[in-house]
Formats: C-alpha cells, structure tokens, sequence
C-alpha cells in the first residue's frame, strides 16, 4: 500500500512539477554552475547505503587545509532560498520512484552517523527514510538531536498511512509557513557526534560503569568519577577490565580488576557503560573498535571532572572522551570519540581533536588547532595557532610545534623538528593507517 501510493504520488508530482523543476535546474546552473543536483551516498532501509539527491544549495569552497568551510559560508542566497522553501528535495522525488526512498519517513542523515547511533537510535532506519518525516512538522532543525530522534522513533512506531497524509499536508503547510529551518548560531545542523554527555537522561539509577584498562588514566577516570558523585550520584564503578590478565604490571590497580573481555561478555547484564581507561591513541582506537563490535548496546559516556572549565554551549563533545581534572577550553572545540584531555591541558577555541587522541597533561593547543585521529600530544607541549597535526602523529613531551606536522611523525624539541628516525609513511602505510581509523 506504503509503496503504491510513494510510487503514484511521486511520478504525479514529478510530472506535475517539471516545469518547476527545469526553471530551478536552470537558475542554480546560472548562479553554482554545474553539477545542478548534489548526491550523496546517505544511509537508508536497515542502514544500507544509497544516492540521495537534491538540488545542490552550497558552494564547494574550501580552507588552506582543504577541509570545507562551515555551511553559513558556503550557502548561496538562492540556496537559502531553496532551503527555506524545500524546493532542493524535490529531485528526492526521483530516489522515491527508485524506491530508495518513501515520501514519509525519518530524514536520511549521513553515513558517519551511523555508528554514532545508540541502538535506540538507530530505529529510525528500521522504516525507508523519506522526503518529509513528523520531524519536520514538529519543529525540524529548531530541535536537538536527541528530541528528533525521539520523534523519529515515535513515528517508526505509530506509523500509518493516515499518519503520512497527515505529515503530508502538514509539510505543505509549513512549507509556506517558512518556519523552524536552521537552529539558532548555525546555518544548517551541527553535526551529530553522538549522545552529548550533557544530555543528562531522567535516571533513577546511576550508570553501572566498568574501567577498560587499570593504569593511570584508568584510575584518573576512576577519581573523576568520585568527584562527579560527589555532587550527584551518577555512576557506580564495578572496576577494572583488562585485554589480558597475564600482561597487568605491577602499579596496576589489581585489586579491583573483574576480569578480561571475555568477563565483560559473560556478565553483560551486570553493567551499562564502559570507559577507555588507556593512554595510548592506537589502543584506545583499537579496544573502542573491538568492543563496541561484541558489545554493540553498551553506552560509552564521556567523563568530564567537575573541576575542568570548558564552554559547554558551544563544545562538541562525541561519546568516549574523557577530560580530567583542571582542563581549560574555551568556545566552539570540537572533540571526536574516544579522545582522553588529560589534567591541566588547555583547548583553544575551535580547537578540533579526532577521534582516540591524547591531550597529556599540561599540553596547550591554540585556536584553531586541528589534530587529526589517534595523535598522542606529550605533557607540556605547545601547538600554535591553526596548526594541523596529521592522523598517527606525536607531539614529543615539552615541544613547541610552530608547523604542520604530516601524518605519522613524530617532532620533538623548542621548535619542533621531525624526529631524524621518522620516514614519511610509504602509501602502503598510510592505506594500513586509514583503514586501521
Ligand atoms: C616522543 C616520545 C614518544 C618518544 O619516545 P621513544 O620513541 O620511546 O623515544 P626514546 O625515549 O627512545 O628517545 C629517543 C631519542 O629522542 C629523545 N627524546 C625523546 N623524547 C624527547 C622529547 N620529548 N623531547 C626531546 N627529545 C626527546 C631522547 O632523548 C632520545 O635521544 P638520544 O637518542 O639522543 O638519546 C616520548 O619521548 C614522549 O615525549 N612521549 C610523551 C610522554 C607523555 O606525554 N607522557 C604523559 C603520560 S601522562
């Protein structure tokens, strides 16, 4: 029935609409040049990936590092326009007739947010993802991540057909409205990096939370727990857990180790969350892979002592991280899973850290740093201003980086030179090295 009526409705609207369509086609080829329509590989029915495609709204200008710019300065007036009024997903049409894609349904949102999803999350590709969505007639891009997945949810479960002729005629609806399209402060969404760790959930009972590893970041996550209970009594820690019993060292924490993996599998139902209690980026990159492989429901919360002083409003903080006790950040920093900010560390403003990295104490990076995944930054570093640092590299301890450093190497020194030892990764490297991230 679903698919009937998404096939008739859409070939009607496609014919009905193409002299719409050609006039668009024409003034985004005059104002963007081509290509008119912009794909992108979107994650659809059950995850599975296809083309969706809309008429294109940004430019494709790029900074010195070829990352692109934020959306409020790539997007056009005309692209403005076509998001206001959501012509630009009308080409979608076409990923409909496909059967790519139903008229109703969650949003397609994109490929790296998959697994970023909780379980919870990821309902919303138990339905073809659609054009328009009860997301959209109920506040759209005015709504956080965690309320639109709310909604998304609530759809996949009461979804009917009566339910989408009504989100139908209340897209038209809002269409002329021109209501809720971007959030306050951003041109278009901020990316989703997972569950914020701000997002306190209602919860009665705290979070039964085991340490991965038993070293010292294990227990300096361990004391920053402590010291978050203290003000209110959110997690209870089970203990330790380590890859291999056989490898502790004596100034691990012995007493309270549970076991190995295998421990973790066996008492599944004992515990909700876990911690990378490791220092190393490599291993954390590796353990968070493995375990979130076996264990795909557990929640990976980030842990942020009560004594750092970041901007909370305006930091992107994914799950996994950890930020000991006294770190500094200032406004708009970006962290991406699984990255340890170890005590007395500064963050400068739009300073972005990727996924598994380590901050060790005391380092300071300026504005505008960008550090790539699984970088280790030793204690008391420095790192200019708007400096990238390559995925894989390190920052040796008491260095002061005054250039880009490439990926993998690794400089040492007041000003920071390449340590002699070092080659730049052959491209076999660098393809192991990616795929490995
Ligand atoms: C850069 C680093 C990873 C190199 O480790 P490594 O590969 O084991 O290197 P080694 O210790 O064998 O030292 C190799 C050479 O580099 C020198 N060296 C090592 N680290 C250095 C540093 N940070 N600055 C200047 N020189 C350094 C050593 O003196 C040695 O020189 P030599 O051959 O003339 O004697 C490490 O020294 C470092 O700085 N790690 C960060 C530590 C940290 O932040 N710990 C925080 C824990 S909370």
């Amino acid at each position: 029935m679903k698919r009937f009526f998404d096939l008739s409705a859409a070939i009607c609207a496609l014919v009905i609409l193409s002299p719409v369509l050609l006039l668009i086609a024409l003034l985004v080829r005059l104002s963007l040049g081509s290509p008119i329509l912009f794909r992108q590989d979107r994650p659809g029915f059950k995850g599975n990936l296809f083309t969706c495609i809309k008429f294109r709204t940004m430019t494709d200008a790029r900074d010195e590092f070829g990352e692109l710019l934020p959306d409020a300065q790539r997007l056009t007036p005309l692209g403005r326009f076509l998001r206001n009024t959501s012509i630009d997903e009308l080409p979608g049409l076409i990923n409909v007739v496909r059967g790519e894609m139903s008229l109703v349904g969650p949003r397609p949102l994109l490929p790296q947010y998959i697994t970023r999803y909780t379980s919870a999350q990821m309902r919303r590709h138990d339905v073809k993802p659609g054009i328009t969505g009860w997301v959209q007639i109920n506040g759209r891009n005015a709504l956080d991540w965690n309320q639109k997945f709310a909604l998304d949810n609530w759809y996949v479960d009461h979804r009917s057909f009566w339910l989408d002729l009504r989100i139908l005629a209340a897209t038209v609806w809002q269409v002329f409205k021109r209501d809720g399209i971007a959030q306050p402060g951003h041109a278009t969404m901020p990316e989703f990096l997972g569950t914020n760790p701000r997002c306190k959930k209602a919860v009665t009972q705290p979070t039964r939370i085991i340490v991965v590893g038993a070293g010292g970041a294990a227990r300096e996550i361990v004391s920053a727990l402590d010291s978050i209970n203290k003000i209110e009594q959110r997690f209870e820690f089970l203990g330790y857990v380590v890859s291999d019993l056989s490898r502790l060292q004596p100034r691990d924490s012995r007493e309270q180790v549970l076991g190995d993996f295998s421990w973790l599998q066996a008492n599944r139902n004992s515990f909700d969350a876990l911690a990378i209690g490791v220092g190393f980026p490599a291993s954390r990159l590796r353990l968070a892979a493995e375990l979130r492989h076996f264990l795909p429901e557990v929640e990976w919360p980030s842990i942020i002592h009560p004594t750092a002083i970041i901007d909370l409003d305006s930091a992107r903080i994914a799950e996994g991280c950890f930020i000991g006790a006294g770190v500094t950040a200032t406004v708009n920093i970006t962290l991406e899973a699984f990255v340890l900010c170890n005590f007395g560390c500064t963050l400068g403003h739009e300073a972005r850290i990727g996924a598994g990295s380590v901050v060790n104490p005391g380092a300071n990076i300026s504005g505008g740093v960008v550090i790539s995944t699984g970088v280790l930054v030793g204690t008391g570093s420095q790192i200019l201003q708007y400096l990238h640092i390559g995925a894989g590299a390190t920052v040796g301890a008491g260095a002061v980086v005054t250039r880009d450093v490439a990926e993998g190497v690794t400089v040492l020194g007041v000003p920071a030179r390449p340590r002699a030892l070092d080659e730049p990764l052959s491209s076999i490297q660098q393809e192991q090295h990616q795929a490995h991230f």
